[in-house]
């Protein structure tokens, strides 16, 4: 089998910076706690009625293919991850093929839904398809468009803060070097949590998990209306259309997550942290990134942050982090690099690859 190298990288993000101050005149919160909890400063929001997730990830897409030198024609498989959707269905899969405006129909299009994670889980599968020589050219997009599903009252201040909007992409193919490569993959998941952060409605459970907490309720069980209809007026009216969190929950559980699944990945590849040029964490909390880094003994420039001017981009936030980290010039060939995710599900993963 032949080795899978990322071949491009790109990254976009919309032109609107959002500050801190910006989230104080609409609801109740203060740039010192966005920063002090979060180390965010600012976010970019796409453009209502022109950007989408699927858009800003064909303009991280158009990115990558020119970075790894190739035409838009060459891709055989697309990849799309996103938790922000433009459609319910069909997924952004598609939309970015016509979006880049690629006529081959001979390729795929595939949908990842694992949100933070969702990049992760895409590049361990475009690995697979390229190590067995089904594919040459796989396009694997991260993008989001969180600004048109959050709730900007103070009563969703906890996540309204957090999010941001962009996309990032690379383009996976096959190499004659061993000596470079995916090393290794590693996902997981734990569905017994899948409520501590969600987006439940709309969807079609029809209230099937009434037995959740009234919390978990409040942001988007319908309580009276048994699946008649999939969005219903009371969901509107009672603000049940937006993602909620258990934010204390979820940090406890990947401050212990990103140290395993990278703990993992260097056992199971057999290489020693100690010659880990750049971990790239999925950018969450700038906190759980100096968490990680703490317990893991890294150093400041083995770790890339760059939340505090993007906010948490969910599956966009490694792939940009990514190009970012490969323009600046800090990632080279045969650098060690790893990245690693956690999130909603709940999933997390890691990859570690020779550069
Ligand atoms: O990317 C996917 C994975 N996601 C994560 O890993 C996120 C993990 N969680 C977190 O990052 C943090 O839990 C948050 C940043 C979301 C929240 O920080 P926290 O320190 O856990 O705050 P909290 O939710 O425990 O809330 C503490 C207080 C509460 O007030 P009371 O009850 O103590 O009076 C909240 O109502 O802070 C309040 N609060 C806010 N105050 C000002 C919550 N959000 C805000 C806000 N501005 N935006």
């Amino acid at each position: 089998m032949k080795n899978s190298i990322i071949a491009g990288v790109g990254h976009f993000v919309p032109e609107t910076v959002v500050k801190n101050a910006d989230l104080e005149k609409v609801m109740d919160t203060s740039n010192e706690w966005i920063i002090e909890r979060t180390g965010i400063e600012e976010r970019r929001y796409g453009k209502k009625h022109e950007e989408t997730s699927t858009t800003m990830g064909a303009r991280a897409a158009e990115m990558a293919i020119e970075n790894a030198g190739i035409n838009k024609e060459d891709i055989d498989f697309i990849i799309f991850a996103t938790l922000s959707p433009d459609y319910y269905f069909p997924g952004n899969g598609v939309l970015l093929q016509r979006e880049l405006g690629i006529t081959n129909t001979e390729i795929g299009a595939l949908d990842i839904r694992n949100q933070c994670s969702g990049f992760v889980y895409g590049l361990s599968v475009a690995d697979q398809f390229v190590k067995t020589g089904m594919y040459k050219n796989v396009l694997l997009v991260g993008g989001e468009m969180h600004s048109m599903g959050l709730d900007f009252s103070t009563r969703g201040r906890n996540v309204t803060v957090i999010f941001g909007d962009g996309g990032g992409a690379v383009v996976v193919q096959p190499t004659e070097d061993k000596n470079r490569g995916i090393l290794t993959t590693h996902m997981h998941s734990n569905g017994t949590f899948a409520e501590k952060l969600a987006f439940i409605s709309p969807g079609a459970h029809s209230g099937y998990y009434q037995k959740y907490t009234e919390e978990e309720i409040n942001y988007g069980f319908p309580q009276d209306v048994l699946g008649e209809v999939f969005v219903t007026q009371k969901m509107v009216d009672e603000g049940m259309l937006y993602p909620h969190m258990e934010g204390q929950f979820v940090f406890k559980n990947a401050v212990v997550k990103f140290p395993e699944v990278i703990m993992e990945a260097f056992e199971k590849s057999g290489e020693s942290l100690d010659n880990l040029k750049l971990l790239i964490p999925h950018q969450a909390n700038l906190r759980i990134s100096q968490f990680v880094q703490k317990r893991l003994g890294l150093k400041d420039e083995q770790i890339w942050n760059n939340i505090q001017k993007y906010g948490n981009t969910t599956a966009a936030s490694i792939p940009i982090a990514l190009s970012e980290a490969v323009q600046a010039g800090t990632v080279k060939k045969g650098d060690l690099v790893c990245l690693a995710a956690f999130g909603s599900g709940f999933t997390w993963a890691s990859a570690l690859i020779r550069w």
